[in-house]
């Protein structure tokens, strides 16, 4: 069968290597609204209020939206419509894009990367590449839809800005150096497109797993198609698809920077019966040389975690954890 799912048509029912077992499956899909996720409002005429309503949202929720955020609404529109377009493309062109290898600065696939061992298949496809320096990967992306690259590289530069305002406002709300969060512990940008076509069955698959984001901090663009779910208090929660408004999840690095004050949200996407749902996310994360460690200024007693780099991370998350990165933190954690 053709692997991804965006070059299938009039989709009658699951596959069955899509269908995940009963204690996995999502089960009645309902999209409760949570109006407790905090709606961030970056223009607020007192900063020092919105500062403090990053930290709380970041200590409460680990995941928070804002408007008025600086990214030309235009732009997110027109980034969004490249990205529909492009899963529509013809499978030939698309299939110069699959790859399965991580290494890859640019690659499509579909599921995971696993998508040839694993025992089922999450429902999307997915579209990752590499942002920054652009000069070094701009070559490496698609030149179809034939704006890709000049929009996709707006888009990259304007909310690699909204990243650092939200890491500034972070910064200083910590009371932390002047520009912690520059430099090597944010150096690797990317971006990373899910696309999921309507599910006949919502109930028995999965969107993307249940995970953590393991990288510094992620910037999410939903489209008006609600699927994205966080677990708080033991029970799966939407977030609210709001237009032009940006979601924010910081990453598990992170956590660890804030000395574990930090909460990095449980979440997963659902699949939709009638819609398509498209959404941009990108990362910020370290490079391979940043060393990972509470921020001293954080410490109190004693560090809750030691020092590590990203890869070191990433090979506990995919050898001993399984890929379950909350879990693979652990391995990092002092004992008390
Ligand atoms: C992710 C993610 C959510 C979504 O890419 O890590 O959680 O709604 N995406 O696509
Ligand atoms: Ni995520």
């Amino acid at each position: 069968m053709e692997i991804l799912i965006s070059n299938w048509s009039n989709v009658e029912f699951v596959p069955k290597k899509y269908i995940f077992p009963l204690e996995r499956r999502p089960g009645k899909i309902e999209f409760p609204v949570c109006h407790d996720i905090p709606l961030i409002d970056l223009a607020n005429n007192h900063p020092t209020d919105t500062i403090q309503q990053v930290i709380k949202a970041c200590q409460e929720f680990g995941i928070f939206q804002v408007i008025n955020h600086g990214v030309c609404e235009n732009l997110m529109d027109d980034t969004m419509n490249i990205y529909k377009e492009f899963f529509k493309l013809p499978g030939e062109y698309k299939a110069k894009f699959y790859s399965n290898d991580i290494n890859k600065s640019c690659r499509l696939c579909s599921s995971t990367l696993a998508y040839d061992t694993e025992e089922f298949h999450y429902w999307r496809d997915n579209f990752t590449h590499h942002c920054y320096p652009l000069e070094e990967y701009i070559m490496t992306w698609p030149n179809k839809p034939t704006k890709y690259r000049e929009v996709v590289s707006e888009y990259s530069i304007e909310t690699r800005k909204l990243l650092y305002k939200i890491l500034d406002m972070i910064c200083k709300g910590l009371a932390l150096k002047s520009g912690y969060f520059e430099g090597e512990v944010s150096k690797t940008n990317v971006i990373s497109v899910n696309n999921h076509i309507p599910c006949p069955n919502p109930s028995l698959t999965l969107g993307m797993p249940v995970h953590s984001d393991p990288n510094l901090i992620t910037l999410l663009q939903q489209c008006d198609v609600p699927g994205l779910q966080i677990l708080k208090d033991g029970k799966w929660i939407g977030v609210q698809p709001i237009p032009h408004a940006i979601v924010l999840i910081p990453g598990l690095q992170l956590k660890v920077i804030s000395n574990d004050m930090f909460i990095t949200p449980v979440h997963r996407v659902v699949t939709h019966a009638k819609e398509a749902r498209t959404t941009i996310g990108v990362f910020l994360g370290p490079s391979p040389e940043s060393l990972i460690k509470p921020a001293t200024a954080l410490v109190c007693t004693k560090p809750m975690f030691r020092a590590f780099t990203y890869p070191e991370f990433l090979k506990t998350f995919t050898a001993g954890a399984k890929c379950d990165a909350q879990f693979a933190l652990n391995h990092f954690r002092n004992k008390t």
